[in-house]
């Protein structure tokens, strides 16, 4: 796969959020949640300060990944390449910067989410050479608000 030359990739800034959302918005297998709020992208970018990308095809914003860590392991979100772009290595592209940025920050292993009913984006993680555990639950709970 040749990488596209028309695309650029970015760090992703609170300029970047509407369309970013937008994008999120509508592509399948998001799982968008109170968290993807302006707010609580603000505050995620803030805890993990130029880590998460844009692909940029002139101005347009045509892909996104939300990159972080805890100190022991990185986490990467909401992957995604706009319909109409996909197939271009896009997704590849923002998977690579994104790995790149964490293995810079001394973090040896990464891992993302996925619903188990996204074909397509099973194959590509797939693709990326990335386990997929049948092992383990994903466990959550909510907190109260303070
Ligand atoms: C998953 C996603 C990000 C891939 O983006 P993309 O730019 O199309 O991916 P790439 O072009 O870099 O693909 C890299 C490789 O992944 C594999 N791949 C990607 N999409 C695939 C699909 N739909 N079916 C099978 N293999 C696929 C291929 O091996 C591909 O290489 P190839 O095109 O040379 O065969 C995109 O389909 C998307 O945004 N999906 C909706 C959101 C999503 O599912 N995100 C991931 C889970 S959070």
């Amino acid at each position: 796969m040749q990488p596209d030359q028309d695309i650029i990739i970015t760090v992703l800034t609170m300029e970047h959020y509407e369309a970013v959302y937008a994008l999120w918005c509508g592509c399948e297998g998001m799982g968008l949640t109170e968290a993807d709020s302006r707010e609580g992208t603000e505050k995620y970018l803030l805890r993990n300060p130029g880590m998460s990308r844009v692909a940029l095809d002139g101005d347009r914003v045509v892909g996104a990944v939300l990159v972080g860590h805890d100190g022991r392991r990185g986490y990467l979100n909401h992957l995604a390449v706009s319909p109409d772009c996909r197939r271009r290595g896009v997704g590849a592209m923002l998977l690579t910067e994104a790995l790149e940025v964490l293995r810079a920050d001394g973090i040896g292993k990464c891992h993302g989410l996925v619903f188990k009913d996204n074909v397509n984006g099973l194959e590509f993680w797939r693709a990326a050479d990335w386990h997929i555990h049948e092992e383990i639950c994903l466990i959550s709970k909510k907190l109260p608000p303070v």
